[in-house]
């Protein structure tokens, strides 16, 4: 890819779009010029980028002109349409949607886990699911040394998977709740202040699994390049503003104490281990929020397995950075070398 690039940032306007402007910024990404993309809504609308204020425009199929690297996050339908527009026009196209990752010519990319996939692309690279990100940065270093046979996960996602307009709706229903008003949801399938639901994705109705626990399994297969591996997923929407948490179980090849996983934990990339048993102080939303890594902490030994091969754990992440943008840039980053 040209250095300094030509970026696009399709959704510029949403949740996740803000984020990687911030991303960007943050990590000194070389920019040459910038473009923001979003609904025929938006335009007009300013955001800004490194003290410069930039006009955000609609997208259109002529957006892609001259532009080396455009970041979608605009749902799954815009990417299907614009992003092989804008891979024809020339640019990497690093999509946050689901509808690229299982393809088999698109990389599926966590940095920290498969960089090197990221050098096969032909013109897309999918960002995986937010909850496949956040579990599997912590689970590369034990799979490498004592492979993962077996995975158990249960979700407590927050409202900012679903977009800037789902984190409203639990603000404007938390407060109606608060106050005695009635408060009608259009967002998400059930009230949201003070409730948790069954992940708002559609139900398979022959597995009973819902999309979002299908995009768990067949993405850390996919990225680990391990098929083998058991999967089980039961993913929750809590009333969470941002940031993701996680209750993992694993079972691995072989027998495997706390002590292990702490000291495989301690030295991997994205990963800050918060397990202080003493003040009861684990991972948390409040503290993944804002910042990369993922938290790990409840390092435990899964004594429902008599053989010791079996590892609970919980973790937090930022679904809108690491789950996210973040994995999105930190993916650019790679093709800048
Ligand atoms: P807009 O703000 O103009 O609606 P979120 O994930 O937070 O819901 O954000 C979705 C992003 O995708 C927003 O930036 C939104 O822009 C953008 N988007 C939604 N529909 C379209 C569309 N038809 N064309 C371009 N961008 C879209």
């Amino acid at each position: 890819m040209k250095s300094p690039p030509v970026v696009a940032i399709v959704g510029a306007t949403g949740a996740v779009g803000v984020e990687f402007l911030r991303c960007l910024e943050e990590r000194h990404f070389p920019v040459a010029e910038l473009s923001l993309l979003a609904s025929a809504r938006s335009v007009g609308k300013e955001l800004t980028f490194r003290g410069v204020k930039h006009k955000v425009a609609e997208l259109t199929e002529a957006s892609f002109e001259g532009v080396d690297l455009a970041l979608f996050s605009a749902g799954g339908s815009i990417s299907k349409k614009f992003g092989p527009i804008a891979a024809k026009a020339g640019a990497i196209v690093v999509d946050n949607s689901s509808a690229f990752r299982m393809a088999p010519d698109v990389p599926l990319v966590v940095p920290e886990i498969n960089p090197q996939a990221a050098r096969q692309h032909k013109g897309i690279i999918a960002n995986p699911n937010c909850s496949t990100i956040i579990a599997i940065v912590p689970l590369w270093p034990i799979h490498k040394v004592n492979p993962i046979r077996r995975l158990l996960a249960a979700t407590y996602q927050a409202a900012s998977g679903a977009g800037a307009a789902a984190m409203q709706e639990l603000l404007d229903s938390t407060r109606a709740s608060l106050e005695g008003r009635e408060h009608k949801h259009t967002v998400l399938p059930h009230p949201y202040a003070f409730n948790l639901f069954s992940h708002n994705s559609s139900v398979d109705p022959q597995t009973l699994y819902n999309e979002e626990e299908i995009k768990m399994t067949r993405e850390t297969r996919k990225i680990f390049g391990d098929d083998a591996i058991r999967i089980s997923a039961t993913c929750v929407r809590v009333p969470v503003l941002r940031a993701h948490c996680e209750a993992l179980t694993i079972e691995c090849d072989r027998p495997i104490t706390p002590a292990q996983v702490h000291a495989l934990l301690a030295k991997a990339p994205g990963v800050r281990i918060v397990d202080d048993t003493g003040r009861n102080y684990f991972p948390m939303p409040k503290d993944a929020a804002g910042q990369g890594d993922v938290l790990v902490g409840r390092i435990r030994q899964d004594i429902s397995d008599p053989s010791g091969k079996s590892i609970a754990m919980f973790v937090a992440g930022d679904q809108l950075l690491k789950g996210a943008a973040l994995n999105a840039v930190q993916i650019a980053e790679l093709l800048l070398k």
